[in-house]
């Protein structure tokens, strides 16, 4: 009998409709497009602005975006994972809120944390399950409303976040298509260089870290950037030379769009044309963990069956990694 792969069958998509310009943050930070667009490649995000709406509710929106497009019905849906590193609420599950908001009645559901390398390991992990035959329709949403830990007055994080989810579909699939290798790491020494360090378990907001802002999201950028150019080109690479492959098999990267100057060095480091690096920083910033499945729905009409496509993500804690993925139908 051959081998079950798993294997994404549909993809969706979710923008909240406000865009936040360069030009706008021009008015809010010492900043200005020039530098914005060159040391980032961002031109604008979009925010979550209604009051009370959190990252479920674009996790919803992509999902019904996928649903509708796809035609599947939600009551078959036998696993729910929200990935994200912004949950609605602490305690309470965002997975289970959106799965049972969606239909999704008969399905298990739970959040997956691992900043912005999380709908990467999600993909590990759904694959995982698909692979084992356990289950058989697996929900993997990337989802993430940054705008609520960012201060937009510190220029050095607010330029760069923006809103966003984007969902995908698991299922078996026995031609060999879907997942290929993967190759995920982590280093929790990376924690102090990006992190919001008060709201958590270790430190509770109290008034005066309240008032001094310690909630908000803290980048190091310049070690983040060099720890992710280093670490999502390195898997990048390995993950190609123990498959075999040079960049002519390639079709397409798909990287964590956190900075099109990382995204750039990771295509370098593989050798491969522009035209194969999927890129849509310039008009949503980086979303977390919604960047890899908003790439698909952007790319998915361009996508061919049997398409060789590399997955890199590098996030906070540090987590990264890299998947080798071979991609399913044609749209
Ligand atoms: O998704 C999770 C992973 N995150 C990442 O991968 C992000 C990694 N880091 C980065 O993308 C970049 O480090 C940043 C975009 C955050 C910053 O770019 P950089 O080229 O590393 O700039 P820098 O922090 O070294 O700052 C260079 C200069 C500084 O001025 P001086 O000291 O040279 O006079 C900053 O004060 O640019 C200044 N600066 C700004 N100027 C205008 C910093 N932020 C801004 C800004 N506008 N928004």
């Amino acid at each position: 009998m051959s081998k079950i792969t798993a294997a994404i069958t549909a993809v969706g998509g979710y923008l909240p409709e406000f865009v936040l310009s360069n030009q706008v943050l021009e008015t809010m930070v010492d900043t200005n497009d020039e530098w914005i667009t060159t040391r980032t490649g961002i031109k604008e995000r979009r925010i979550l602005k209604e009051e009370g709406k959190g990252t479920s509710f674009l996790a919803i929106k992509a999902a019904e975006n996928l649903i509708q497009k796809s035609g599947l019905d939600p009551k078959e849906i036998d696993l729910v994972i929200v990935a994200t590193a912004t949950p609605d609420m602490k305690a309470a599950s965002t997975a289970a809120y959106t799965a049972t908001q969606i239909g999704a009645i008969n399905a298990f559901s739970y959040d997956l944390e691992a900043a912005c390398s999380s709908f990467l390991f999600g993909m590990s992990t759904a694959a995982a399950y698909i692979e084992s035959g356990r289950y058989k329709k697996i929900l993997l949403i990337g989802a993430d409303k940054n705008s609520s830990f960012i201060n937009y007055k510190d220029r050095a994080t607010c330029i760069i976040f923006g809103d966003g989810a984007g969902a995908v579909l698991f299922e078996p699939n026995n031609e060999g298509l879907g997942l290929q290798d993967e190759l995920l790491r982590s280093n929790g020494e990376g924690r102090e260089f990006l992190r919001a360090q008060y709201g958590g378990s270790s430190y509770p907001i109290t008034a005066d870290t309240f008032n001094e802002g310690s909630h908000y999201v803290f980048q190091d950028g310049k070690t983040v950037f060099k720890n992710a150019v280093f670490n999502m080109a390195d898997v990048s690479e390995r993950i190609l030379k123990r498959n075999n492959l040079t960049n002519d098999d390639i079709q397409w990267l798909a990287a964590h769009q956190a900075n099109k100057r990382i995204i750039d060095a990771t295509a370098n480091r593989i050798n491969l044309e522009q035209e194969k690096v999927m890129m849509n920083i310039q008009k949503y910033g980086n979303t977390t963990s919604a960047t890899l499945p908003l790439l698909l729905h952007d790319y998915e009409s361009q996508l061919k069956k049997g398409d060789n496509i590399i997955f890199a993500a590098f996030g906070g804690g540090f987590t990264w990694g890299s998947i080798y993925f071979k991609w399913a139908y044609n749209s």
